[in-house]
């Protein structure tokens, strides 16, 4: 197997925070929401048209759940490590990668708004539906660019701005973005160091809210690239 070097914390590593995360409880029934295989796929094609992913690149899958991204993508692509900070979700993706025989795809977990950042650098870092979860962006947006490859590209999607109807009252606990505003966001991406951003609309989700009512929900992807070898100062993690 062929991925780089000094890679993160290993899944079955003991979580850093005591408390329980909730993603660890849907994990086993994940993918068993045809909306989200659904809009993985979508994410997926969409990465394909605008980021143009070749076989010699290693990929992070940030925030991957149970691994639908990274999967859609991996024959396109030398290898993909899933990372993830719910050790169910990545229970999920190890068990996957291990009854479909997936010898270029590894689950690690990681965090990168409390954990240091890994030493590994990628030539393509992609996260569908991660970034509403974390509450600082800039310390995760200035991570990837510390572990993009220069020359190499984030491919990132989350939900527009939304009126916080999206997820269910009982599930919000870990919301800190009702989307995001996408000029703001591309600004966000330019701060921290990428160049040649640029957006798309990867997919509109379909889904009940909690009146009944079924509203759509488009999901933008940003792209961009990683200029050179000059990294900005590492983010403060006492920042927050
Ligand atoms: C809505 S799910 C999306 C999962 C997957 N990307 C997909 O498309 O099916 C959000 C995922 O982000 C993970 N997550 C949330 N906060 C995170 C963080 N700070 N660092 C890494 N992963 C995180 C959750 O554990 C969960 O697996």
């Amino acid at each position: 197997m062929n991925h780089p070097a000094e890679e993160p914390q290993e899944a079955n590593a003991p979580m850093n925070h005591a408390k329980i995360n909730p993603f660890d409880e849907t994990a086993a029934q994940w993918d068993a929401e045809p909306r989200r295989v659904d809009l993985a796929r979508a994410v997926g094609q969409a990465i394909l048209r605008h980021a143009r992913p070749t076989p010699d690149m290693n990929v992070l899958d940030y925030g991957c759940g149970t691994g639908l991204l990274g999967r859609f993508l991996l024959p396109h692509v030398q290898n993909v490590t899933g990372a993830d900070s719910s050790p169910g979700m990545l229970q999920v993706l190890e068990d996957k990668i291990r009854s479909d025989n997936l010898r270029h795809m590894r689950a690690t977990r990681l965090d990168l708004e409390h954990d240091p950042v890994p030493e590994t650098r990628y030539h393509l870092i992609v996260a569908n539906m991660v970034l509403h979860h974390v509450r600082r962006i800039d310390v995760l947006l200035a991570a990837f660019h510390r572990m993009t490859l220069p020359g190499g590209m984030v491919a990132l999607a989350d939900l527009d701005a939304e009126p916080g109807t999206f997820h269910r009252p009982d599930t919000k606990e870990n919301v800190f973005h009702h989307g995001f505003d996408r000029r703001e966001f591309m600004d966000c991406l330019r701060q921290v160091g990428f160049v040649e951003v640029s957006d798309a609309t990867a997919h509109v989700i379909r889904k009940p809210i909690a009146t009944g009512e079924v509203r759509e929900f488009p999901v933008f992807l940003i792209v961009g690239r990683c200029a050179g070898d000059e990294r900005p100062p590492r983010p403060g993690h006492d920042q927050r």
